[in-house]
């Protein structure tokens, strides 16, 4: 162990996603075995600002590893945004002898761990956000989770559309990067994906879906993301008007997507990143975040992780498409 990380505080921060317990009990686990101390802040940076901490030793992590959300809570921070809220977060950690950081969260607690870092305090971030619009790592945690409970959602709905030979609307989460409505639109078979990555016109989904039925199809499932440049409730009404195919029905998946028990992928990522966030503090890295790449996790500066937006893969987009011939 390095003679500098003693003690290692972890915050999960902004949305929640499955397998952050999973992280926070790897982190908590893969300390102890090296003779390191936990700290878990509550409630995200906000819990950094006010001191709101726990100690968390092995013991304390039991039980933890399946659970969906996150016992730490978690928090989107205004405060930690403005430097009067960073500087009183440094100095609560001080006060509480905290060596070093493992920040477990999206875009926006990535960025602040840069924030930190560039303060001096050693951080190693962890990407966790069911959107997947991390960049630098194939996967971040709960993606998986998430893109198995859009599955079992769209085939229930499915089984409905085909028995009314029905249209279903089914939104699914990502504010700006279509990657589940992509990977739900070849998974579940669906005739059409709206993503924010891509625009259409309103005539071109009527005509795709009108071509659809043309071709025989009998129902038909449109997945749109909620970042899409169309919205979900004009897409329904302007269905209904031009009476495309037969009826149409809504489902907006919303937090649904956020919950449940982690996958078994999630959870082994979660406890590979976990592990190696620790591995990384003690050795004396910084600034840096866990990233799936190929088979192995690798350590990517946050600068470069910052710099980027994630999006949907395109190949994919287009798979989608022909798919649905
Ligand atoms: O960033 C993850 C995400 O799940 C987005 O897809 C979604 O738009 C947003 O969080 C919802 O945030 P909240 O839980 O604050 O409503």
């Amino acid at each position: 162990m390095s003679d500098k990380i003693g003690t290692i505080g972890i915050i999960t921060s902004g949305g929640d996603a499955p397998g952050m317990n999973s992280c926070v009990r790897a982190v908590a686990r893969e300390a102890a075995a090296n003779g390191a101390q936990v700290i878990g802040v509550n409630n995200g940076y906000e819990g950094l600002i006010s001191g709101d901490f726990q100690v968390l030793g092995a013991r304390d992590v039991g039980n933890i590893l399946q659970r969906g959300g996150t016992v730490l809570q978690t928090r989107r921070s205004e405060a930690f945004r403005h430097p009067e809220g960073q500087r009183k977060a440094i100095e609560q950690m001080k006060k509480a002898g905290i060596d070093g950081l493992v920040i477990i969260g999206g875009d926006g607690s990535l960025n602040g761990a840069h924030v930190l870092a560039r303060e001096g305090i050693p951080v190693v971030g962890v990407p966790a956000s069911i959107d997947n619009d991390i960049w630098g790592t194939n996967m971040a945690i709960g993606v998986d989770t998430a893109m198995n409970t859009i599955m079992d959602a769209v085939d229930k709905l499915r089984d409905t559309a085909s028995s009314h030979g029905r249209t279903f609307l089914v939104e699914t989460m990502g504010r700006g990067c279509g990657y589940l409505a992509v990977m739900a639109g070849i998974v579940c078979g669906a005739e059409m994906v709206l993503i924010p990555e891509v625009p259409v016109t309103m005539d071109e989904v009527v005509e795709a879906l009108d071509s659809a039925y043309r071709r025989g199809k009998t129902y038909a499932i449109i997945v749109m993301a909620e970042g899409a440049n169309i919205r979900t409730a004009d897409l329904f009404k302007v269905l209904n008007e031009k009476r495309v195919g037969f009826e149409t029905r809504v489902t907006i998946l919303g937090h649904i997507q956020r919950g449940g028990s982690p996958t078994a992928f999630d959870r082994m990522l979660a406890s590979r990143m976990g592990t190696k966030s620790v591995e990384a503090l003690l050795g004396g890295q910084s600034d840096v975040m866990t990233g799936l790449q190929g088979r192995d996790i690798e350590l990517v500066p946050l600068t470069e992780v910052n710099a980027h937006k994630r999006t949907a893969n395109l190949e994919y987009y287009t798979m989608a498409r022909r798919l649905a011939t």
